[in-house]
């Protein structure tokens, strides 16, 4: 089999901060907002008064401090909660594919390539702007890049299923260099009304770029030694938006129609999966988990990441091993292990050893096993 590498990556950061005291502030002012409005039925006992929040629950039950947003302020008002987007025109380019451009120009930078030189386009994230043409279409056309391109969705895992697609499509000759983006908008499906939920999501995009290795230019280069992909269905992270809502005449703002989960029960189920999942793949290559001299892992719990990390290696470990991205960025569905690889892989020297490994809703756990070049 070709060597095959990823060869650069690149990221968009949106330019807003919402930090987790303005995000709490924000929220008790509409929970006050809501009893006030409601106040009759509160007192007869035909609705449930509304809990603040608190910056200590969240950054205890998460490790969150903050999150970037494409839009603060329709977030912030009490009276709206969530992003205000201008619609765009169908002749200009669509908002997931403006910062999946940003995020591919600077991968592309990094891999030293020209847009013109990709020939596959791979979006690859938790929710799609719109049904077709597939934005990976749009995305790939105003990059000037040449081939073709599809959308691609296993929610948190979707980066990390797009990679073991990119490396197989490079293997088999049907592309020669591919493009993976993650633009994940996830402040429009997260339900910042949901006192157990709203603090969890942020905005961002990340990108990839995948080739064989003795095409690449790039200084630095991560060859994939193997990729593992599993899935087991569960409806514990779960968004019922879809095409069929207009038919099914449901209230297109109902709970459903936006991010909903369990939380406890994710944490328990996805800790074991994920961590047997990646002993489980470094043994099939012959490698030991204290052989690995990096984790960049899916960005939705401290203490999950923690736990994982401590089932592979067998003690406490820092940031140094498993570095944390989102005490800063917050969740951000399948580009967070993918920012952990962006920010905290220059340290590494030829030889050292790396797992990306995601793992969210479906269930879905995806590892990518790399080795510095
Ligand atoms: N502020 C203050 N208290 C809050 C709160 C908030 N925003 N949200 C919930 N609480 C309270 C609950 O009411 C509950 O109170 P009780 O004990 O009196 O019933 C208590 O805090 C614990 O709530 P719980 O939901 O069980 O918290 P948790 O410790 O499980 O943490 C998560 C919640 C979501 C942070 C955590 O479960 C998690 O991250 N799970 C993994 C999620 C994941 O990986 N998802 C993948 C998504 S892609």
């Amino acid at each position: 089999m070709i060597a095959v590498v990823i060869s650069g990556t690149g990221l968009y950061r949106p330019p807003h901060v919402i930090t987790n005291a303005e995000l709490v502030e924000s929220f008790n002012r509409y929970v006050d907002l809501q009893n006030g409005a409601h106040a009759a039925e509160i007192a007869a006992g035909t609705r449930q008064a509304l809990v603040h929040s608190s910056v200590e629950f969240i950054e205890k039950a998460s490790g969150i401090k903050q999150r970037y947003v494409i839009d603060k302020d329709g977030v912030l008002d009490p009276t709206r909660m969530r992003p205000r987007f201008a619609p765009r025109r169908d002749d200009e380019l669509s908002l997931m594919a403006e910062i999946a451009v940003d995020a591919a120009k600077k991968a592309l930078a990094q891999a030293g390539r020209e847009a013109g030189e990709i020939d596959a386009v791979y979006c690859a994230a938790a929710n799609m702007q719109r049904a077709y043409p597939a934005m990976a279409c749009e995305i790939q056309a105003a990059l000037g890049a040449g081939g073709f391109g599809f959308d691609m969705n296993v929610a948190c895992s979707s980066a990390t299923f797009a990679i073991e697609q990119a490396a197989n499509a490079v293997r088999a000759g049907t592309a020669r260099r591919v493009l993976v983006v993650d633009p994940e908008i996830t402040s429009a499906h997260l339900e910042w009304r949901d006192r157990d939920c709203h603090f969890i999501f942020g905005d961002v995009c990340t990108a990839i770029v995948v080739e064989a290795a003795d095409e690449s230019r790039s200084a630095d280069r991560w060859q994939i030694l193997g990729t593992r992909l599993v899935t087991q269905y569960s409806n514990h992270i779960r968004n019922n938006a879809g095409f069929l809502n207009r038919c099914e005449d449901t209230d297109p703002d109902a709970r459903d129609k936006t991010f909903m989960q369990e939380g406890r029960k994710v944490f328990k189920e996805v800790v074991p999966m994920a961590a047997a999942h990646i002993e489980q793949h470094l043994h099939a290559l012959g490698f030991e988990p204290t052989h690995v001299r990096r984790y960049w892992l899916h960005q939705a719990n401290l203490g999950m990441n923690q736990l994982i990390v401590k089932r592979l290696v067998g003690r406490e470990v820092g940031d140094d091993l498993a570095p944390i991205i989102l005490s800063e960025y917050a969740n951000t569905a399948s580009a967070g292990s993918i920012i952990a690889f962006h920010h905290h892989r220059a340290d590494l020297v030829a030889g050292d050893l790396g797992v990306i490994c995601s793992f969210g809703a479906g269930y879905s756990v995806g590892s990518v096993v790399v080795r510095k070049m």
